[in-house]
């Protein structure tokens, strides 16, 4: 499904059962960022609903052992007809800078641009620098950061990249 991972690991798409296992990653890969609040918001941002409803546009990559390397939750647009998003994503720290992150993002890309979408968005909390930082590298543009955006004290960053009309190029 996708071949250019580092050796040693695989992808497929996520399926129901992968649910708890992804939950139980989160806070170790996110290194706790905002404590025990970020904990809480990170847990609810993924409900089972995108283990049953989002599958076919969300990636799982494991080792060859099954253990779960990095994960991407993506979903195409209902309200804009080119758009893509992706909801949320994570690669185990120990994986960091390898291009585990950019290839699923890539994937993600050519996969939605073959289902018609020319836009892909996502947004994150103005915390997370790295995050910022990658989707900097992979050529999305970064907005001020929104108040409130997801509720009260829920500031956000929004990212959006204009997919380019040929073959998706290594962004
Ligand atoms: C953000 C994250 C997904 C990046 O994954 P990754 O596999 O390490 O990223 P890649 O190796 O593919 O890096 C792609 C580019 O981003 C840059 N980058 C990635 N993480 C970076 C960091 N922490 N600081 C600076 N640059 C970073 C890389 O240098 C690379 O740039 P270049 O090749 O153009 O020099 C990963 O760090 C992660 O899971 N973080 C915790 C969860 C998170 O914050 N998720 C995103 C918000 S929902």
């Amino acid at each position: 499904m996708i071949d250019d991972l580092p050796s040693g690991l695989s992808a497929r798409h996520l399926d129901e059962g992968d649910h708890l296992h992804v939950l139980g990653v989160l806070d170790a890969w996110w290194g706790g960022l905002k404590g025990a609040a970020g904990a809480r918001e990170r847990a609810s941002l993924l409900p089972r609903l995108y283990f049953q409803h989002f599958t076919t546009t969300s990636f799982l990559v494991e080792r060859d052992n099954g253990d779960i390397a990095a994960f991407l939750v993506g979903f195409l647009s209902q309200t804009e007809p080119g758009t893509a998003y992706i909801h949320f994503v994570g690669v185990d720290p120990e994986l960091h800078g390898q291009g585990v992150g950019r290839t699923l993002y890539r994937n993600f890309f050519e996969l939605v641009r073959s289902l018609g979408r020319h836009r892909v968005e996502c947004i994150t909390s103005p915390q997370n620098t790295a995050s910022q930082t990658f989707h900097t590298r992979l050529g999305f543009t970064v907005s001020e950061v929104k108040p409130d955006y997801d509720g009260p004290g829920l500031d956000r960053v929004a990212f959006g990249i204009d997919l380019p009309s040929g073959p998706v190029a290594a962004p």
